[in-house]
């Protein structure tokens, strides 16, 4: 199950990274533009990709099949690490087709049915990315269609991997393992609160008070 960061926040990804916590990032133009300020989000992306040693997803913000294919390529030309994020609309299917066949790398976004799912793995694409969150804040189950996806996907032997996103909370990212999704894009918050536990950290102010009374030096 590889863990992927979800934010442009690169004091965030140091920190996981160091922690060694982390197999790529996910970013989109929401998550960019809170970072960018003034800065060319260009240089923003680059430096994400020296950071990490593995997938970057950067999205295209064009909407229509020409542009998008043409901001593909000028993503995917930023560094090695790069894959391109495209939305899963009519022009979103035929810009990943066209991106897949020059060898660019696709994450198909905003995927929430299984049938678009299907239609992202049959144009070539390297991840879908089902947001669980967004279907369980209009009251549907968003575990459900990564269940669903992950029948499709392993019964018609598509090789597209599933990318748990729109994560809220850990129960999230542990059902999401259990369910078979091949990764997760999880933001900070949610990161820490799966390695931190309550209970690690009274055990340990325990042990060191004992250890303290005790007087002895290692
Ligand atoms: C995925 O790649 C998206 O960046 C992200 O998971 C969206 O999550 P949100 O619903 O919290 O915005």
């Amino acid at each position: 199950m590889k863990i992927f960061l979800d934010t442009a926040d690169v004091g965030e990804i140091h920190r996981a990274s160091d922690a060694g916590l982390i197999d790529g990032i996910t970013t989109n133009p929401s998550l960019i533009s809170k970072i960018a300020g003034n800065r060319d989000p260009k240089e923003i992306y680059l430096e994400i990709c020296e950071i990490v040693d593995g997938p970057v997803s950067l999205e295209v913000v064009a909407i229509e099949r020409a542009r998008m294919v043409e901001e593909g390529r000028k993503l995917a030309g930023i560094h090695e690490n790069a894959v391109v994020k495209v939305p899963l609309t009519e022009d979103g299917l035929k810009a990943c087709r066209d991106l897949v066949s020059t060898g660019i790398r696709v994450n198909v976004t905003l995927c929430f049915s299984a049938s678009q799912a299907l239609f992202a793995a049959k144009a070539g694409a390297s991840y879908i990315s089902p947001f669980v969150g967004r279907i369980d804040d209009i009251s549907g189950e968003g575990m459900q269609l990564i269940h669903q996806i992950r029948q499709i996907y392993d019964g018609y032997g598509y090789a597209t991997e599933i990318l748990a996103a729109s994560i809220r909370h850990p129960l999230h990212v542990v059902e999401s393992m259990t369910l078979g999704a091949d990764c997760c894009t999880i933001p900070p918050k949610v990161l820490w609160q799966l390695v931190e536990h309550p209970l690690t950290d009274r055990g340990l102010e325990a042990f060191l008070a004992d250890w303290d009374k005790s007087g002895a030096e290692l």
